[in-house]
C-alpha cells in the first residue's frame, strides 16, 4: 500500500491534537501515513516537537484563505479530518456571523472539489447539540431541532456536506473529555474542571436535569481510525452519518458524582439543581443523550463506561 496523506484541520484543538498524537503512531503499519495540520491562531511548539515529521499551515476556514499551499506542499489528502469550528456555544451565540462562517466548512469542500475526483474522504465533526434536547437516546434519523446558534451552525454544515461532497462521514459527538492535550489548550475541560471545583471542598452547583452521553476522547480516536483504515483499505465511498456518544447517559450531576467517587471528595458539597435556575447567556438542550447503536454496528466499537472513563482521565493526572 503506497503513502496516505492524512489532514486533520484544526489540528491545534482538543480533539485535533489527540488525533495527531495517535495518527503519529502508525509508522508503516498496516499503511505509511503522511500527517498535516492546519492552525488559525499559531502552530504550537510543543506539538510540532512531539509529533515529528508533522506540516503545518495556516488556514482560516472564516475567508477561505490558506488551502493553495496544502495543495501545493502535501498535494491532495487521502483523508480529511474536520476538526475547525467556534466550538463554544457562547461564542457561537455573541457573533452567529463567524460561527456559521467557520462551522459550514464551504472553502473545505470547495477547495477538495478543485481535485476532480471524490478520493478524499471527509471526516467532519457535528455535535449532539443538533437535537432539540426533550426526549432522551435520540437516533440519527430523528429530527435535527437545535436551540442555539451553535447547534444551527453544524445542521447547516451537515447539510451543505450531504448535498456537495459524495464521500463523507459525519459525527454528532457529544461532549468530549480526556486527559490535556500535548500543548494545553486554553478552555476548560470539563472532568478537570469538575475536579478542580471540587477539589476547594466549597459547595457546588451541578445540574440534575441536563443530560448526555460524554465520549472519551480515546474512544473518537479510535472511531476516526477505523474510518479511515476502512476507507484506505477498501476504497468504497461512504455517506454516513454516526451518533458519537459514550456507553453511558448521565446528568450534569453524575458527572460531578462519578469524579468524587474516584477522587474521594465529599459528596455532600455537590448541590443538586435545575438548569433551569441560571442565566446562561445562550439556550442550552436539556436531553440530547443519543442511542449509539449504529456507531457500534457499523464500525464494532464500543465506547468505555463514564465511570471508566473518568478514572482513565484522572489517573494521569489529566494530563496526556
Ligand atoms: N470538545 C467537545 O466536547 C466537543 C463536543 C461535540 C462536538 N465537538 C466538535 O468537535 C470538533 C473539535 O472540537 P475541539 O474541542 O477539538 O475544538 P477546539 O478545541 O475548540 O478547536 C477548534 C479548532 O478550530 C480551529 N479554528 C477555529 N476557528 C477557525 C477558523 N476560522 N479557521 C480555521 N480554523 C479555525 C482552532 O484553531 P486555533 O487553535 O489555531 O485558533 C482549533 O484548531 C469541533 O467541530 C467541535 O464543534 C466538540
Amino acid at each position: 500500500m503506497g503513502r496516505k496523506r492524512l489532514l486533520v484541520v484544526g489540528g491545534t484543538g482538543y480533539l485535533g491534537q489527540h488525533l495527531l498524537q495517535e495518527f503519529s503512531k502508525i509508522d508503516g503499519k498496516p499503511y505509511d501515513l503522511a500527517l498535516a495540520f492546519t492552525y488559525r491562531s499559531n502552530p504550537p511548539q510543543l506539538l510540532l516537537d512531539a509529533i515529528p515529521p508533522v506540516l503545518s499551515f495556516h488556514v482560516d476556514l472564516q475567508i477561505g484563505e490558506g488551502f493553495d499551499s496544502i495543495s501545493k506542499i502535501f498535494g491532495q489528502p487521502d483523508v480529511v479530518v474536520n476538526c475547525a469550528a467556534i466550538s463554544i456555544p457562547r461564542a457561537c451565540e455573541k457573533d452567529p456571523v463567524a460561527a456559521m462562517a467557520t462551522n459550514v466548512p464551504c472553502s473545505l469542500v470547495k477547495w477538495l472539489s478543485c481535485f476532480g475526483n471524490s478520493n478524499t474522504l471527509l471526516i467532519h465533526l457535528s455535535t449532539d447539540q443538533v437535537y432539540e434536547g426533550e426526549k432522551s437516546f435520540y437516533k440519527e434519523e430523528d429530527e435535527t431541532d437545535p436551540v442555539n446558534i451553535y447547534g444551527m451552525s453544524k445542521v447547516a454544515a451537515e447539510q451543505f456536506i450531504s448535498a456537495n461532497w459524495s464521500n463523507f462521514a459525519i459525527l454528532r459527538s457529544s461532549i468530549i473529555y480526556g486527559p490535556q492535550t500535548i500543548a494545553p489548550v486554553s478552555k476548560s475541560l470539563p472532568i478537570q474542571w469538575i475536579d478542580s471545583v471540587l477539589s476547594q471542598d466549597d459547595e457546588v452547583e451541578f445540574f440534575n436535569d441536563e443530560f448526555r452521553t460524554p465520549i472519551y476522547v480515546k474512544d473518537v480516536v479510535k472511531i476516526i481510525l477505523a474510518l479511515t483504515e476502512r476507507w484506505i483499505s477498501d476504497g468504497k465511498q461512504m455517506q454516513l452519518l454516526l451518533n458519537v456518544g459514550g456507553r453511558d447517559r448521565v446528568s450534569r450531576l453524575q458527572m460531578a458524582e462519578a469524579v468524587a467517587a474516584y477522587r474521594g471528595y465529599n459528596t455532600l458539597l455537590i448541590k443538586s439543581v435545575s438548569g433551569s435556575s441560571v442565566t446562561r447567556g445562550v439556550a442550552s438542550p436539556a436531553d440530547i443523550s443519543m442511542d449509539i447503536s449504529r456507531l457500534v454496528q457499523t464500525l464494532g466499537i464500543t465506547p468505555v463506561s463514564f465511570k471508566d472513563g473518568v478514572r482513565l482521565t484522572l489517573e494521569t493526572g489529566g494530563s496526556s
